[in-house]
């Protein structure tokens, strides 16, 4: 698994998945969007910074893009393959399982000058090569977090820590502590001078609060899943 910045990540394991592919708005992005050559794409939600570059890679490569119902539609629109689902739902393909899960944010489509309904916005557990990774998306702290980690057992989350239009490092760390993953990866943060926040911060307070590891991972690191 790559991190390409922000709530972008990229898992190549049989089939490539990239999350949330926010390139080229990206400051911290040290990759172009034609250098990424997905399978299937999962967007979180519709708002710039995780829609991103998914409609210019879709059209690209002719991949699917994973989404809630009211996104897919408005990607259809612009003819991209969109598989549309809605919190709660899964969908399998082959020996990868994507469940959309609750997240507590918006998520507003930015086409021309109107802003469209983007449905709810969402996170997701990805089953992929025997490993669980839950992709927080953005969301603030809610108490059901704990139901994803007794019933999925993410072996990864993936969790924004910037604050302000997310969860902070204090409540980030509470996240860790309802889902309790092997691994928390912090994420979303430091992109703009808004979410601006110091990832040691986001450790300390887990270590505080269980036994879970904090991988703090720079741009273009991998971990081996
Ligand atoms: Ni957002
Ligand atoms: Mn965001």
């Amino acid at each position: 698994m790559i991190w390409h910045g922000h709530a972008c990540f990229e898992i190549k394991a049989g089939y490539s998945v990239v999350i949330d592919p926010f390139i080229k708005g990206n400051p911290m992005a040290k990759i172009l969007p034609e250098e990424l050559e997905p399978d299937f794409i999962l967007v979180t939600h519709a708002h710039y910074d995780h829609l991103g570059d998914t409609i210019e890679i879709a059209k690209r490569t002719g991949c699917k893009v994973i989404v809630i119902h009211e996104l897919a539609n408005f990607l259809k629109s612009k003819n991209i393959l969109a598989e549309g689902m809605n919190i709660g739902g899964r969908i399998k393909i082959d020996d990868i399982s994507v469940v959309m899960t609750d997240a507590n944010h918006s998520s507003s489509i930015a086409d021309s000058e109107l802003k469209l309904y983007g449905g709810r916005a969402a996170g997701f557990v990805l089953e992929i090569n025997g490993c669980s990774i839950y992709h927080a998306g953005d969301t603030g702290l809610f108490g059901d977090m704990q139901l994803i980690g007794d019933f999925y057992k993410p072996d990864v989350a993936l969790l924004p820590i910037g604050g302000r239009y997310t969860m902070d490092p204090e409540d980030a760390a509470r996240a860790v502590s309802l889902v309790r993953p092997k691994i928390a990866i912090p994420m979303h943060y430091n992109t703009f001078n808004m979410i601006t926040q110091n990832p040691l911060d986001f450790k300390h307070r887990v270590m505080e609060l269980c036994d879970t590891e904090v991988l703090i991972m720079e741009v273009e690191d991998i971990l081996e899943l």
